[in-house]
């Protein structure tokens, strides 16, 4: 195997998360969703509702510690090819969240935000989001990005279309284009690049998600399922996160 095995320490408060070192933004795959329910006999469908009271807690930790941003992989452009009851399910939830969380996210002075083409989505689902980002854009505290409909190539094929436009309309220059002004053109534009890129139930690959913002992202994959992640699991993914020696391709200096 080439690559060291993550050894997670005990983790039991977050005293031993240093404050002062936070990720300003936190990027989640959340899966395993299906593999949760199989694992108890039940339809996909549980799984996914148990997966949406794991997201409910791990936003109120990530506000409880004043992380900025919070990007979880809801909903991405491959996930079309799921049978059209479990896309159903996906799009009900999504709006029942919303519906029902709206009042707390409120209250912890989160701000709704998305990614992705929502305008695909299904009217209720487009609706809710609508409502949820209206409410609560003038809140101060943590940004829960919501990717849906979200694919990393086609954003990045947007972003190229969307300067060649300008450049050919004579509005841009050809030697202006870097990586600021291509990263203000992608769905992200004004957050932070993921510091810490999460993915549970032990898989080891990306899945299209946000290719160019996790150019330097430190990443920590758990074995737990997402239903079965928590508190505990988020703080030792913090503590992992904060013994890693961040260089950003130069040396270290100190
Ligand atoms: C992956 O599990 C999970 C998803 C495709 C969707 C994630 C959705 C949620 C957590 C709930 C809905 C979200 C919101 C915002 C309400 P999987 O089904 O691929 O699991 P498997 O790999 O074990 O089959």
């Amino acid at each position: 195997m080439w690559f060291k095995p993550w050894k997670k320490d005990k983790v039991e408060s977050l005293d031993q998360v240093a404050m002062d070192r936070l990720p300003r933004h936190i990027a989640i795959i959340m899966d395993g969703n299906g593999r949760w329910a199989q694992k108890r006999a039940l339809p996909r469908s549980m799984g996914h509702r148990a997966g949406v009271e794991t997201l409910r807690k791990i936003v109120k930790t990530c506000s409880k510690l004043e992380i900025q941003v919070l990007t979880v992989y809801a909903f991405s452009t491959e996930n079309w090819k799921r049978p059209k009851d479990e896309v159903g399910v996906l799009m009900t939830l999504l709006a029942e969240y919303l519906r029902k969380e709206l009042k707390e996210l409120h209250q912890n002075n989160v701000v709704i935000r998305t990614m992705g083409k929502t305008k695909d989505l299904p009217l209720e689902a487009q609706r809710e989001l609508a409502h949820a980002m209206k409410s609560t854009r003038d809140n101060t505290g943590l940004i829960l990005n919501l990717a849906l409909n979200y694919g990393g190539r086609s954003e990045i094929i947007d972003a190229v279309k969307s300067l060649s436009k300008e450049a050919v309309s004579g509005t841009l220059r050809i030697e202006d284009i870097d990586e600021l002004r291509f990263s203000e053109t992608l769905f992200t534009r004004g957050l932070p690049d993921p510091d810490l890129l999460i993915r549970t139930s032990g898989e080891m690959r990306l899945s299209n998600f946000l290719l160019w913002q996790l150019a330097y992202t430190e990443i920590v994959v758990v074995e737990e399922l997402w239903p079965d992640f928590g508190e505990k699991a988020l703080i030792a993914a913090i503590v992992a996160y904060q013994k890693r020696d961040r260089r950003f391709g130069g040396i270290h200096t100190n």
